[in-house]
């Protein structure tokens, strides 16, 4: 659906974020026809600029982040230019404000994007509070690290909720961005196949896996504070969870959905420490370890993590959820794997059978869903039964459509414009998630033991399997 006319102000209009997502993001949607000319994107950063270098400086990141040139044909490079602007403007300070303010048009769904360090959030609300710049119908947009713990998300849900409702507040998890993630959704809700069989009668467990081959080149300064736990498992891996064990909700409204996944996490159990591993990569000839990627060779921060969860609720009592989220393992991978249990009578001799079937939702790469059957080996040698998948690669089932999977940026910045939370996080649901997130990162403070070290290009500590075999269980392979 198109929009109407919209100002989108970007703070830290100039960063990282802004010219490798979001603009791009907004560009493509405008080639989809979404965006009107009509609209306003006002960039805000500290540093004296021109409008006209501005539009330089975006028209370069377009060329690098979207490569191919017929994707951004020059007529349409230029209508989206046309659309920036720039103001140089002091967060903390008085510069820039004012000029901002005329900027902005009356009546005009006005959105701020926070692209900014999480010390400016507060500061940033306030002032467009104060100066009137935020009307009633505004929304601002934040995005992660939301807090480093239960008091920090807190204390800025408090700072936040001085100057915004929380039906102004945007708090982005770009993972809800994620096509295969809303696919998951449509997969449970819309269709009668899966839903009566989802639950702990029939799931023997739920794998989620969220597997990186980058480490944290580059980042190290802010990773060795955050570690695997906070960096992915409290929120992007928790958004997984939520949206794989929550109830259907009554209706696809913001609220609605919200509420669902709180109640999910509410039901987490406190994880003992004996249900959690911790690694840390080796160093492998060529590059580095994690110890030498953060400089600092007596962290005990993780960049891997495997937890076993428990959700206390009637639907998944006894069905344990395995997660496990590292740097530098053997490939790019994230998935969501429902294990369903096995028959509960073998009229077959072979062994092979007994695997129950599974369920997986690839979230990339090549997104798709795959469905693990037994069925009969062809051939008139006997009853011989093989495992085969039943595939479906979004690429392949929607031919065209699948060619260019929006990025999660493009439909959540839409979103925003539209006033649709549905795919954002509400307050309560980040603190709940810090909560218990908090609870695990406290035990491993009191046991002082170091990580599990692994192997660069492996599938993690092996400790890591034997959170698995212990209870008969193996993770799924992590390939490429
Ligand atoms: C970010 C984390 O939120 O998500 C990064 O801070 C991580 O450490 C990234 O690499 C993963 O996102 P994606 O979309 O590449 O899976």
């Amino acid at each position: 659906i198109p929009v109407d006319a919209f100002d989108l102000v970007i703070f830290g209009g100039t960063g990282d974020l802004a010219r490798r997502k979001i603009l791009p993001s907004l560009f493509r949607r405008m080639r989809a026809g979404q965006m009107p000319a009509t609209a306003r994107v006002i960039a805000c950063a500290r540093g004296k600029m021109t409008r006209k270098a501005f539009q330089q400086m975006i028209r370069e990141a377009l060329l690098e982040f979207i490569p191919r040139p017929e994707d951004r044909p020059d007529d349409l490079l230029a209508q989206f230019l046309e659309v920036l602007d720039f103001v140089a403007l002091d967060a903390t300070g008085e510069a820039g404000w004012a000029e901002l303010g005329e900027k902005l048009r009356p009546d005009t769904v006005r959105a701020f994007y926070l692209s900014v360090g999480p010390a400016l959030f507060g500061p940033i609300a306030h002032r467009l509070h104060e100066t009137g710049l935020a009307t009633a119908d505004s929304r601002i947009v934040v995005e992660k690290p939301l807090g480093h713990d239960l008091p920090s998300a807190r204390e800025l849900n408090r700072q936040l909720s001085e100057s915004f409702s929380e039906h102004q507040i945007y708090r982005i998890d770009h993972y809800l961005g994620k096509e295969t993630v809303q696919n998951l959704m449509a997969l449970r809700f819309a269709n009668a196949l899966f839903e009566p069989l989802w639950n702990a009668q029939h799931i023997d467990h739920v794998q989620i896996t969220v597997s990186e081959k980058i480490g944290v080149e580059g980042r190290g300064g802010y990773y060795d504070k955050s570690g695997a736990m906070r960096d992915m498992v409290q929120n992007h891996i928790m958004q997984l969870l939520c949206l794989t064990a929550m109830e259907p909700p009554a209706r696809f409204e913001p609220d609605a959905v919200r509420d669902e996944k709180l109640k999910v996490i509410r039901a987490l159990d406190p994880v003992p420490i004996g249900d959690t591993v911790r690694g840390q990569y080796r160093a492998n000839g060529t590059t580095g370890s994690y110890l030498d990627h953060v400089e600092n060779p007596d962290s005990r921060t993780e960049s891997y993590v495997a937890l076993k969860v428990q959700i206390s609720n009637w639907r998944w009592a006894g069905t344990p959820f395995y997660l496990r989220t590292g740097k530098k393992l053997r490939a790019r991978l994230s998935e969501i794997a429902v294990m369903f249990k096995e028959v509960p009578h073998s009229i077959f001799p072979e062994v092979s059978q007994r695997r129950g079937n599974a369920l997986i939702i690839r979230l990339q790469p090549d997104e798709g869903i795959t469905l693990r059957m037994t069925i009969k080996d062809p051939g008139p040698g006997g009853m011989r039964l093989r495992e085969v998948p039943l595939d479906m690669t979004f690429a392949d089932a929607l031919g065209d459509m699948a060619e260019e999977v929006p990025d999660a940026y493009e439909r959540l910045v839409m979103d925003v414009i539209r006033g649709n939370q549905t795919l954002f996080m509400r307050g309560d649901e980040v603190e709940a998630a810090w909560a218990w997130t908090d609870a695990i990162i406290a035990s491993w403070e009191d046991d002082r033991a170091r990580p599990e070290p692994y192997d660069t290009g492996g599938s993690g500590p092996e400790e890591a399997l034997a959170l698995m075999h212990r209870d008969g269980r193996r993770w799924r392979e992590i390939e490429g």
